[in-house]
Formats: structure tokens, sequence, C-alpha cells
């Protein structure tokens, strides 16, 4: 028989994060503080709204960029926190999470050798979505010195006549790095300079925790040149509504929207519906989840600080990133001993690539009680660490 599958397909690696958390699973008494979800429930208001579309018997296919009330309130939302301007009928489109918006993005915009930098660690996709589109992937290694933000010298240093497009992962996950006002112009001034575009991932934007988000598309003469990526699993816990959106000029978003149209027909209805009641009535639940994750961000730092792992503060998601550098072991090795050990997963920093080596991502979208019984078990790690190699 002839080989069924392409060679493109073979070559790109399942996720790391999956791989780990298969084992995990069967393991009785593990405690995870692997995986990056919200532990809250979806808000209530926002199920009743799902419910109440599925009992009106709204049930059919909506138009393929979306409900005319979504992309109106998206609009809304966009005008609102980031004083962006997007006309709801050609420059918004609904996808399925923001997964399906940074694949359709890069294969609307990629022709086959085009190089898109992407600055690391970072999330899983965008390296297999560049590949699965025909373009070159070209990490930007970001360093905790740097408070792991994407600066301008390391921004020119990859820069090549190829280079198309610039993805933006701020807030960051699995680093928890955000991107100010004044970091955001730097990186604007050499994008315009250059001519390339942005893909611009902002799922974590509610998810700050030192002032506002600002996204790269509001700098001047960056909106044009911008594909803004955001979402409804992180800021409204609603991962399993599988609901994302893009907004871009549309000339970019018209051909994104092709591309959606003859993969995905439309994002779930029983979801866009819910998600009109996110917008509308959901600014005190996102509040309220931005606050406890500020409490427990609070806590994860300073109790992995007192047991002496370095870890730079995070602003934004919910993930904390210290580094086990001090060990002399990998963070696949220290992870995988961490968990045979005490039964803790957490998520080696090479998942995101390699310059995550030597650090962790832990997770704080887990309760604080969880978060507590998990530290004592990751303090009692590190000592017996540190007795082994004689640091204490
Ligand atoms: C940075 C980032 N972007 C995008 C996504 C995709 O989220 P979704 O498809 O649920 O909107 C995730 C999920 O973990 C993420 O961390």
């Amino acid at each position: 028989m002839r080989n069924p599958l392409s060679e493109r397909i073979v070559t790109i690696p399942p996720s790391g994060i999956r791989k780990f958390f298969d084992i995990v699973s069967e393991m009785e008494d593990a405690i995870s503080l692997g995986v990056g979800e919200p532990d809250f429930d979806t808000p209530w208001h926002i199920r009743e709204e799902g419910i109440y579309s599925l009992e009106k018997g709204r049930t059919f296919y909506t138009s393929n960029a979306g409900l005319k009330e979504l992309k109106v309130e998206i609009a809304n939302y966009l005008k609102r926190r980031q004083e962006l301007l997007y006309d709801p009928d050609k420059e918004i489109m609904v996808t399925v999470g923001g997964s399906e918006a940074i694949d359709v993005a890069l294969r609307a915009m990629l022709d086959p050798g085009d190089e898109v930098l992407i600055p690391q660690p970072s999330y899983v996709s965008y390296v297999p979505c560049t590949i699965l589109a025909n373009g070159v992937p070209v990490p930007i290694e970001l360093e905790e010195k740097d408070e792991f933000r994407l600066t301008p010298e390391k921004l020119l240093e990859k820069i090549t006549p190829k280079t198309k497009i610039l993805i933006m992962p701020f807030p960051n996950n699995p680093t928890g790095a955000i991107m100010e006002k004044e970091d955001l112009e730097k990186v604007a001034e050499i994008v315009i300079e250059k001519d390339l575009f942005v893909i611009s991932d902002e799922i974590y934007s509610e998810l700050t925790y030192k002032g506002q988000h600002v996204s790269i598309a509001s700098i001047p003469g960056m909106r044009e040149r911008t594909v803004l990526i955001n979402g409804f699993s992180k800021s409204y816990a609603m991962t399993g509504w599988r609901l994302g959106y893009a907004a871009a000029p549309k000339e970019i978003l018209g051909q994104m929207l092709k591309i959606h149209q003859f993969a995905i027909m439309c994002a779930p209805t029983t979801s866009q519906y819910a998600a009109v009641s996110a917008l509308r009535n959901g600014d005190e639940d996102v509040e309220m989840m931005r606050e406890s994750y500020n409490q427990r961000r609070r806590y994860l730092v300073n109790a992995l600080r007192e047991m002496g792992l370095e870890c730079f503060e995070p602003y934004g998601a919910f993930y904390v990133f210290p580094s086990i550098k001090k060990f002399g072991m990998t963070s696949d090795e220290f992870a995988v001993r961490l968990l045979n050990a005490e039964k803790v997963a957490v998520v080696p920093g090479t998942a995101f690539g390699d310059s995550g080596e030597g650090f962790l991502r832990l997770s704080y979208a887990y309760s604080l009680e969880s978060l507590k019984v998990a530290l004592d078990r990751i303090r009692r790690f590190v000592e017996q660490l540190e007795k082994e190699q004689g640091l204490r």
C-alpha cells in the first residue's frame, strides 16, 4: 500500500502538553497544575442564554462569518476596551476558538517559503500551523532578563527579505509576560519599516494584572497590518463552547472567511448566542475571575520564591514560569521526577520552544486549596533535591 500520509504532517510532533497529561490521568492522587483552562464554570447568565437559544429552536447554521448580533457586540467590545474600530459586516469573523483564527489567518496570508517570526516560549500551535500553511517558522528566543518581552534588537536580528508575519503572543502563555504600550510602539516601528504583518493573539487580554491590555492594532499605522485574534475561552471560562474571533482589514478578513466557509461553515450556533450575553453582561464576571487569579498569582510567586526558586513576576494570563536551572537538569527531567516523586504535574518549559529549557509552566487556574497542596509537595521535592545536590 502507498503511504496514505503527507510527509509534512508526519514530521510535526504531537503537542508536548497532552503527552504528559495522558500519564497524569492514570495516576491516583496526582495533582495537576498543567492545564491552561479556567477552573470556573461559565457564568450562569451565559449558559442560560445558550439553553434559551436551544429552547427556541435556534439550531441552524448562522451566516459563515457569524451571527450579526454577536459581530456587533464584538465590534462594541473592541471599541470600548481598545478604542479600535472594526466594521462588523466586513472586518470581523466568528471562529471555532482562537485556535481556528490562528490557523485560518496563517493560511490566508502565507505563500510557500514565507517566513513567520514566532517569539518563544509561546503557545504550541503557531509553529505547526505555520508549517501546515507552507510557511517557514522562525523562532525568536525571548529571555527572562527582558521579562520575556519582545525587544526591538531580538526582532531585527531575525528579519530577512522572506519575513512576512510576526506573531505577537501577548499576554503570553506560558511565561505570563505582557507587552506594554511603549514596548509595542518600538515593535510597531520596525514592523512598519520592514513592511511586515502581525497576527496578534490576544486571547488573554482580559487577564492582566498591571494596567489594561493594549492591542498592537491600536498603535498608529498598525490596524491595517494586524489580524487581531481573541476569544471567549479564557476570559469567560468558555473553553468547551469553542468560540473565538478575528478582526482584520477587510482585504485580509475576506480571504480568511473563504477558508472558514469551506472548512468549518460556521462556529457553533448555541455558543454564538451565549457569547452575546458574555459581551453584553459579562464584565463583572470577568472582574471577579481576574481578582481571584490575581490572588492565586501572588500566592504562587511568593511561595515559589520562598522555596528558593527564581521566578519572574508574570503580569498576564494564568501561568507562572519559575526557573529550575540551578538544579542542572532539563525541564523534562525535573517534571518527570516531580511527577513520580510527589505526583504533581507541571509542564516542562520546552513544550513551548527550546528557549523554555530550564523553566516550568505552572498554571494557577486551580483553586487556592489545590495550589496549596501542590506547593507543599513541590517544596518537599525541592528540599530533597537540594539535599541530594549538597545545595542545603
Ligand atoms: C495563547 C493561546 N492562544 C490561543 C489558544 C486557543 O484557545 P481557544 O481555541 O480555546 O480559543 C490558547 C489556549 O490555550 C492559548 O493559550
